[in-house]
């Protein structure tokens, strides 16, 4: 009886090794793959300030003290702080195809925006100027923009009063 047990002991051991082997290798595999996601969620554009921002994402075409390059892209003036003064302006921010389609995360995106509005926009934007929250970001990626200049245009019209 005794014997018999040791035999079933000596069988059963290497399988309770094997297994337990098997369950070290899971367990690192299991780290390997959190340490993975992990460092895909944290992507790397995350960890620098709205101004590296603008140079990695924005500056090669806007340059960097974001004047126009005639017949291709547009100035980053203070026309965008007045624009700001209507809902639809801060809509046309958010949509715009390129901001839309950014490589940052949202919460990036809106310091980028809030950054670029105070740099490059503050002498109009409006005093009670309330920040380009990570939700109006969310929801502008769902909707970029299909006809930027006509919106462009009926933005001024309304922040404006038909003046421009
Ligand atoms: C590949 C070139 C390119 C890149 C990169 C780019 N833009 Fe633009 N941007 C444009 C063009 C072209 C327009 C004109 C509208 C359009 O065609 O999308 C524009 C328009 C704009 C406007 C509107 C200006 C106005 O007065 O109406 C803003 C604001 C803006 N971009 C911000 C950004 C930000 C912020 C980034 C970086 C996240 C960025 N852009 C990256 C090309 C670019």
């Amino acid at each position: 009886m005794h014997l018999a047990r040791a035999a079933d002991r000596d069988r059963v051991a290497p399988v309770r090794r094997r297994s337990r082997e098997l369950s070290t290798a899971r367990a690192g595999f299991f780290a390997l793959a959190v340490a993975l996601v992990w460092s895909w969620s944290a992507s790397p554009a995350s960890a620098f300030e709205p101004a590296i921002n603008y140079q990695l994402h924005c500056q090669g075409c806007h340059l960097a003290d974001g004047r126009a390059t005639p017949g291709l892209v547009p100035a980053l003036d203070p026309t965008l702080g007045r624009m700001m003064r209507v809902p639809e302006g801060r809509d046309y921010l958010v949509r715009l195809p390129n901001v839309a389609a950014a490589q940052l995360d949202p919460a990036d995106t809106a310091a980028l925006l809030n950054w670029l509005l105070a740099h490059f926009a503050a002498s109009e934007l409006p005093p009670d100027f309330a920040a380009i929250t990570t939700e109006e970001v969310i929801a502008g990626r769902r909707a970029p923009l299909v006809d930027v200049e006509g919106t462009r245009a009926a933005v001024l019209r309304r922040a404006d009063g038909g003046a421009r």
